[in-house]
C-alpha cells in the first residue's frame, strides 16, 4: 500500500467515525477530489452545503468557500484544512469600501460575487456565482442601478451579454486575467478544431474568442454533452482530474499550463487528514454577520 492509499484509507475511515462530510472544489489536488464526498463548483458546493446534516464538513477550497458553508449549514464544525488558502480576488473589496461605495450609490442593487469575503458578503443585496450570475443578474428589474463586485471581468461579460449596465468594481482573478487573446491563439493553431473553454473569470476579449464561457460545472457538462474528442480548457489547472476521470474517451488541453491558483494547490492530503482528526482551523464568523452575509446568499440560492 503506498502512503497515499494510507492516507486515503484513513480519511475514509475517520469520516465515518466523525460523522464529517468532505466537500472539494473542482481546482483542488486529484486526491483530494477522489477522496471527498462531494466535488463541485462554487454554486454546488453551497447548494451542498446548505442541505448537509454533518455533524463536521472539511471544506476543501479557499476561505470563502468554508465561509459560504458555515453560513449556510452554521451548526456545523466546519473546518478549513489550510486556513491560510484565500481568493485573492475575494481581497480586493473590503466592507469599509462598499458601505462607502453604498452611500454614493443609495438606490443601487449590489451583486456580490460569492468570491468575496463574509464582511462583504453582510454588505450587499444578493450574492451570485460564476454559474448562476447571468440568472441573478437578470432578476433584477429593469431601470435598476447595479454595483456588480468584485470581479471585474465577469461583471463586463454579464453586461456584453444581458445588454445591462453595471457599474464594476476593479477586481479580478490574477489566474484568469493573465489569459490573453495570444494565448488563445497560440492554443488554437496548436489544437485546431478543438472547441475552447474559457471561465467567465477571463477578460471579456478572451470571451469573444472562445467557443463557450462558464463555470468549472459549465465545463464538465458542455464536454459530458458534446461530440468533439478533444477540448481547450481555459481555467484553473485542477479542474483537468475531473475532465479526464470522467470523459475517458477524451483528451483535454490546458489553454497555458500556468493557469495553477496557488491558493487551492495549498491542500494536501495530509492537512486533511489532520482537519478530520483534530477539527482544525473551523471557521468562525462574527455573529453580527451571519444572518446578513446568510441571507444574501440564501436569495441567490431561492432564485
Ligand atoms: P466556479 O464558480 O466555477 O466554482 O469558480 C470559482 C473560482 O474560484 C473560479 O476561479
Ligand atoms: Fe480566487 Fe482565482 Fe483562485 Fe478562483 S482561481 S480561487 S478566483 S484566485
Amino acid at each position: 500500500m503506498s502512503d497515499t492509499d494510507r492516507i486515503m484509507a484513513e480519511i475514509r475511515r475517520l469520516k465515518a467515525e466523525k460523522n464529517a462530510v468532505i466537500l472539494a472544489h473542482n481546482y483542488v489536488a486529484g486526491e483530494i477530489q477522489d477522496v471527498a464526498d462531494f466535488v463541485g463548483d462554487s454554486l454546488e458546493l453551497s447548494i451542498r452545503a446548505a442541505k448537509l446534516k454533518a455533524d463536521r464538513i472539511v471544506f476543501c477550497g479557499v476561505r470563502f468557500m468554508g465561509e459560504t458553508g458555515k453560513l449556510l449549514s452554521p451548526d456545523a464544525l466546519v473546518v478549513l484544512p489550510a486556513p491560510d488558502a484565500d481568493c485573492p480576488m475575494a481581497r480586493m473589496a473590503s466592507a469599509p469600501a462598499v458601505r462607502a461605495m453604498r452611500e454614493k450609490h443609495p438606490d443601487a442593487v449590489f451583486v456580490a460575487y460569492v468570491n468575496s469575503t463574509a464582511e462583504v458578503k453582510a454588505q450587499v443585496d444578493i450574492c451570485c456565482t460564476s454559474g448562476n450570475a447571468e440568472r441573478v443578474v437578470a432578476s433584477i428589474p429593469p431601470g435598476k442601478e447595479i454595483v456588480f463586485l468584485p470581479d471585474r471581468n465577469l461583471g463586463a461579460n454579464l453586461m456584453k451579454k444581458l445588454g445591462r449596465p453595471m457599474i464594476l468594481w476593479d477586481g479580478c482573478c490574477p489566474i484568469h486575467d493573465q489569459v490573453t487573446p495570444e494565448m488563445v491563439k497560440r492554443a488554437r493553431t496548436a489544437h485546431p478544431g478543438a472547441p475552447l473553454l474559457v471561465h467567465l473569470e477571463c477578460r471579456p476579449e478572451v470571451v469573444a474568442l472562445a467557443d463557450a464561457a462558464m463555470s468549472t460545472a459549465g465545463m464538465l457538462k458542455f464536454v459530458q454533452e458534446s461530440a468533439a474528442e478533444e477540448f481547450i480548457i481555459g481555467t484553473e489547472s485542477g479542474i483537468l482530474h475531473r475532465l479526464g476521470r470522467e470523459n475517458p474517451g477524451k483528451r483535454f488541453h490546458a489553454l497555458e499550463p500556468e493557469l495553477i491558483c496557488r491558493d487551492m494547490k495549498k491542500l494536501t492530503l495530509p492537512m486533511v487528514l489532520e482537519a478530520l482528526k483534530t477539527g482544525q482551523t473551523p471557521v468562525e464568523l462574527a455573529r453580527e454577520l451571519q444572518t446578513p452575509a446568510a441571507d444574501a446568499i440564501r436569495r441567490m440560492l431561492e432564485l
